[in-house]
């Protein structure tokens, strides 16, 4: 495996790989949700490039950009052993100018549920996604695949959208969330919670558990399941309940194989996403 950290160094690098290349964007400290969108990267390809990068755009006043937790020698040494290519980790630095052209997410799908509580944060998400679509895709690669997690559902949304409406030469290959045994989405901000805060984060799971058992008795009234879950999520701050379709737009009924049912709450100081697709 090759550590770049350099632009120019990347596309040297990455031209005299030849065959299809997976990507796997990351912000590091690497889990076994990240670990899996690498395997599969490796079995669907020839080459594996994965880059970390806490992007400071996607990240609104007074988040968590300085404490979000970072471990590149560790995942380093999960890369490697998960047989990457390329790990590209770049400073901000080199992946921004101070005049920057911007991207803004559209209005439907990027200023609801996530987008209201953090606007901003999906048009830095977007930029710098196509920045490294485009930078790790730059040689003309015979394939090119990107691997995104279902448990951001939104954004994954989103970067299908742009993909589709910059014409981008990108094959989005959309992977399932990741659980610990207890039901616990993984993610890298579970490392925040306390022993109590944690027990109570695995209302996100059972919620979504509740809303499944409703809909295996046929029950599709979305408010009737709304109300359910939220008596799972009694002991946590909850900042939204949805359901909407894989458009993201709002629904009245459960249309098996066209639904999302999203969750996000506080625990704490820590914020968790989580999500079903039906
Ligand atoms: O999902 C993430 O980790 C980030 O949003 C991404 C896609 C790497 C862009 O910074």
């Amino acid at each position: 495996m090759i550590i770049v950290n350099d632009i120019e160094e990347l596309l040297k690098e990455s031209k005299k790989l030849k065959g299809s290349v997976g990507f796997v964007p990351t912000m590091g400290a690497l889990h076994k949700g990240h670990l899996t969108l690498i395997q599969k990267a490796r079995v669907d390809n020839d080459i594996v490039i994965v880059s970390i990068f806490v992007n400071p755009t996607q990240f609104l006043e007074g988040e968590d950009l300085d404490a979000y937790p970072r471990k590149e020698e560790a995942d380093s040494k999960i890369c490697k052993l998960a047989g990457v290519d390329i790990l590209f980790m770049p400073s901000v630095e080199m992946m921004y100018n101070s005049d920057e052209l911007s991207i803004t997410a559209p209005a439907i799908r990027g200023f609801i549920l996530e987008g209201t509580k953090r606007a901003g944060h999906f048009d830095g998400m977007l930029q710098i996604v196509m920045k490294l679509l485009n930078l790790i895709s730059y040689n003309k690669p015979s394939s090119f695949r990107a691997y995104f997690g279902k448990k951001d559902a939104q954004q994954l949304v989103l970067i299908q959208q742009m993909v589709r409406d910059y014409f981008l030469n990108v094959e989005i290959v959309p992977c399932d969330i990741v659980r610990d045994r207890d039901g616990l989405a993984l993610s890298s901000r579970n490392v925040y919670l306390s022993k109590d805060e944690r027990g109570r984060a695995l209302s996100l799971s059972r919620s979504l558990k509740s809303a499944t058992d409703m809909i295996l008795k046929k029950e599709f009234n979305v408010e009737k399941i709304k109300k359910e879950m939220l008596l799972s999520l009694k002991d946590v701050d909850v900042e939204y309940v949805e359901l909407v379709n894989r458009q993201f737009q709002p629904i009245q009924r459960v249309e098996l194989g066209n639904t999302i049912i999203l969750v996000a709450v506080s625990v704490g100081k820590t914020r968790l996403i989580d999500n079903l697709w039906i």
